[in-house]
């Protein structure tokens, strides 16, 4: 089970520039309403990343049982929602589970990326899972586009068994491609956002197809969804978290670090980036009134960016709060040989294990952000699996959308990001858009020096 350790975030004789737990005695009115909120949103179906956990999922181990058992690698065309969640599940349990097949998310219209990706690719062996839960996104339109091509051309006769598509169950282009064509193809529910669709066939499918245990994962995000049910907050992860960097946003620490000590739960880190980024950052709250909220999410990486970052995070603006993710027991670790026992400069290492290394410098860098008095919290893997994953996630989501709560703004939208797409669209000529690129036509005139 997944420990939350928020000690650094509230006050104690070693932290008494934190939040005294008083404080969130005092909030627990306003975090009854946001929660009262979250049930009413629950119960109009609009926050479908909770139900989840219930969800069937024998329409994807019967998909999988079904294609062809050579099939070795997966590349995930998608973006955002549609594809960080794949990596961070894959990057999280590759070795330690030593998961049997491969995955390769292609989310950038970089040419070079590309170009990289199907240098490694043996075609005959790869499956192409196009995810976009509108069906229209120009980066994934692109790339399904140039793949699709490869494979029509190369395997005329069965180029669709070769690619599926994830999208909605009704709208968009790519439900129209598969009506057409024939491909096999999954649903992005109505009720669940881009970032929030790990857990639906988005992130599911991928997984499952790598080996991953798809069950654990929902029951991991079951039980964590248990736990912040809890309405004596001190003991629910996701509210008294989302609270407390509520009140941090409040005293001007707008920068949230996120720091695993595993390269494994780097990619996590960057879900968890546009998970908190796209639902908190907002100009207009619920009421449309300016409010320009937010916390600057940012990822490092224990131990290397202790010798990067760490100096900045100690002494530099105390503008930030900080959550450690580490991983008590790994799967596979190093005993250090004392190589030179009469050295003293590396003979304290000889005989100790990597993994031990790893996790005293996590707790010496916590010891000094915390004499610094920059507020921090440890979230604990006892190990790596998918239980603890599927917590994970649904820990986030909920302490996302009860923070969104706590800022009366609406986590599950982001007009940001379409204001960009619709950009896009106009400067690459899409019917419907002229007026857009006559404006940037006249900004990219007066820009001109
Ligand atoms: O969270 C979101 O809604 C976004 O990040 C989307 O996931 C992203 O823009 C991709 O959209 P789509 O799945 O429609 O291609």
């Amino acid at each position: 089970m997944l420990r939350f350790e928020p000690y650094n975030l509230l006050q104690s004789e070693l932290m008494p520039t934190a939040i005294p737990a008083a404080k969130i005695k005092d909030y627990h009115y306003v975090c009854l309403q946001a929660h009262e909120e979250i049930q009413a949103d629950r119960h109009a179906n609009i926050l479908g990343f909770y139900e989840l956990p219930e969800q069937e999922i024998s329409h994807i181990t019967s998909y999988l049982e079904s294609i062809d058992p050579s099939f070795d690698t997966m590349v995930v065309l998608g973006i955002g929602g549609s594809a960080l969640g794949n990596r961070a599940l894959y990057s999280a349990l590759r070795t330690e589970r030593n998961l049997p097949r491969k995955l390769i998310v292609y989310d950038n219209v970089d040419p070079v990326f590309l170009h990289e990706i199907l240098g490694q690719l043996n075609l005959d062996t790869t499956l192409f899972n196009v995810i976009t839960k509108s069906g229209t996104t120009a980066e994934t339109m692109a790339g399904y586009m140039i793949l699709a091509d490869l494979i029509k051309k190369r395997y005329p006769q069965d180029y669709t068994s070769r690619i599926v598509i994830t999208t909605d169950k009704e709208k968009g282009f790519l439900r129209q491609v598969i009506k057409q064509e024939g491909y096999h193809s999954f649903v992005v529910p109505d009720n669940v956002g881009g970032r929030f669709s790990v857990l639906t066939d988005v992130g599911l499918v991928s997984s499952a197809f790598t080996g991953m245990d798809i069950a654990a994962l929902l029951k991991g995000a079951a039980s964590m969804r248990k736990r912040c049910g809890e309405l004596e907050f001190l003991a629910n992860p996701a509210y008294l978290n989302g609270l407390l960097h509520y009140l941090y946003m409040r005293e001007g620490k707008n920068i949230s670090v996120m720091m695993p000590y595993s390269n494994s739960l780097y990619d996590l880190a960057d879900w968890y980036r546009q998970l908190w980024a796209e639902s908190l950052g907002k100009r207009h709250d619920v009421k449309g009134r300016e409010v320009m909220v937010g916390q600057t999410p940012v990822k490092a990486l224990g131990t290397t960016d202790q010798h990067s970052q760490v100096q900045l995070y100690t002494e530099g603006p105390n503008d930030k709060v900080f959550t450690f993710l580490s991983v008590e027991n790994f799967t596979h670790d190093f005993t250090i040989p004392n190589l030179h026992p009469d050295r003293p400069e590396v003979s304290y290492l000889g005989g100790r294990r990597l993994s031990e290394l790893l996790n005293a410098e996590r707790l010496a860098t916590e010891i000094a952000l915390t004499k610094a008095r920059r507020p921090n919290a440890n979230i604990v893997f006892p190990a790596l699996d998918e239980f603890q994953l599927g917590e994970f996630i649904m820990l986030f989501e909920i302490q996302t959308v009860f923070t969104g709560k706590l800022l009366h703004i609406n986590p599950l939208d982001q007009p940001g990001v379409e204001a960009g797409k619709i950009a896009t669209y106009a400067l690459m000529g899409k019917a419907g858009f002229e007026r857009e690129l006559a404006e940037i036509k006249a900004y990219q005139e007066q820009r001109k020096l």
